[in-house]
């Protein structure tokens, strides 16, 4: 009797043991977050964890009964780090979603690792057209290059600018920008004299911008990714073509935030297009950049940051409105269609496409209050990714 009774509690105990743990388990959400945080890409990854840790600050961390647990991890910018550990965090801790991705290479080489698990997978930053397209599991709340050159191959000829050479970074992106610009920009009546592309790695713009002044343009269109655009525009003023009487119009990944304030005089007066300003002037964005700041030590939000904070937006409702249930399908679903306000303007997160629909806006440098910002003058409205069509 006494020996049952023992026996009996300690399969009670092993029982509720199992239960809870089972429990444990599936009350637990897990977004693994798989980002650059060394390396000559760490700003992005800087600012996007700081963002997605914003977002949950302010969000919490109970979603439909689900704790959310962040998982980051360092991919240094390289394609081959980024898949092993997205292979990991499918299989070793089972995460539900997939965030991040810093740069182009680095989604491409994740894309069939999310389609195999059925994993969704954000991308945060990374802004190929085709990346959408390289798994029906992407959903993008970054940009696309197609979508933001647009504005600025319509705004130039408009303002005296007919003769342009361009100079992009020779990968994805760049080639998307290049391309964008060249055929909206001959639309219009312009002409492009000469494409330039400089390695993505370690770049010395130096003999680049030297062909660029020697072909005499109005202007020069340019594309870096975020973090390279203080080096460039350095080296434009060192070069010269400033005082050569020789425009710098870009993509805003050139004047980005992050840096902007440290870019100098130079900078003040270049026009850039692009879907994210800590200068947008809206309620939401103001809350956005204040609390971005303090709880960074006065670190400015920039394009990245923003892609970061709506992707943790996006994966939360996803969770909400699946009342929970981690499933891949069931969470593509609701994060398709999404429709909201965020710090950039208004977006929605087109069904179709997977990609996210936003205004884009013509901006241009200026003093602000002693800091340099990319005040925005002029907006497109509700700009689809035109790469798409091609
Ligand atoms: C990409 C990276 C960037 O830093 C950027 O500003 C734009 C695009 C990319 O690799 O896709």
């Amino acid at each position: 009797m006494q020996k049952r009774l023992f026996l009996g509690s300690i399969a009670l105990a092993v029982a509720t043991l199992a239960a809870g743990g089972a429990v444990a388990q599936t009350n637990t959400f897990k977004v693994g977050l798989i980002l650059p945080m060394t390396g000559p890409f760490a700003s992005t990854g800087r600012q996007i964890e700081a963002a997605a840790k914003l977002y949950m600050a302010q969000n919490g961390d109970n979603v439909a009964g689900k704790k959310i647990e962040l998982i980051i991890k360092d991919d240094t910018g390289t394609p081959d780090v980024t898949k092993r550990l997205a292979q990991e965090m499918i299989v070793n801790d089972k995460v539900n979603v997939l965030a991040g991705f810093g740069l182009t290479p680095l989604a491409f080489a994740t894309a069939p690792l999310a389609t195999q698990s059925k994993t969704p997978m954000v991308v945060m930053a990374a802004a190929t057209s085709s990346i959408t397209q390289a798994s029906p599991y992407i959903v993008r709340t970054s940009f696309t290059l197609p979508q933001v050159t647009v504005g600025i191959a319509d705004w130039a000829p408009k303002n005296g600018i007919k003769k342009v050479v361009s100079l992009v970074s020779d990968y994805g992106p760049g080639i998307d920008a290049e391309r964008t610009f060249k055929d909206r920009f001959t639309f219009n009546g312009g002409t492009v004299v000469e494409a330039v592309r400089v390695p993505l790695r370690n770049p010395d713009f130096a003999p680049f911008l030297q062909k660029v002044r020697d072909a005499k343009p109005d202007a020069v269109f340019a594309f870096v990714p975020s973090g390279a655009g203080s080096a460039l525009m350095k080296q434009f003023a060192e070069r010269g073509l400033d005082k050569a009487g020789i425009k710098l119009i870009a993509t805003g990944d050139v004047t980005d935030d992050d840096i902007l304030n440290d870019m100098g005089e130079v900078a003040v007066g270049v026009v850039t297009s692009h879907h994210y300003s800590a200068a947008h002037k809206s309620a939401l964005n103001q809350k956005f950049v204040d609390a971005f700041s303090k709880a960074n030590k006065g670190l400015r939000p920039n394009f990245m940051a923003v892609g970061g904070y709506d992707g943790m937006r996006v994966i939360y409702e996803a969770l909400k409105t699946t009342k929970g249930k981690g499933d891949g399908e069931a969470l593509l679903g609701a994060m398709k269609g999404q429709v909201f306000e965020s710090p950039r303007g208004p977006v929605f997160i087109d069904a179709q496409t997977r990609d996210i629909v936003q205004n884009v806006y013509i901006r241009k440098v200026e003093k602000v209050g002693g800091q340099l910002y990319n005040v925005e003058f002029e907006t497109i409205k509700d700009v689809k990714d035109p790469g798409k069509t091609k």
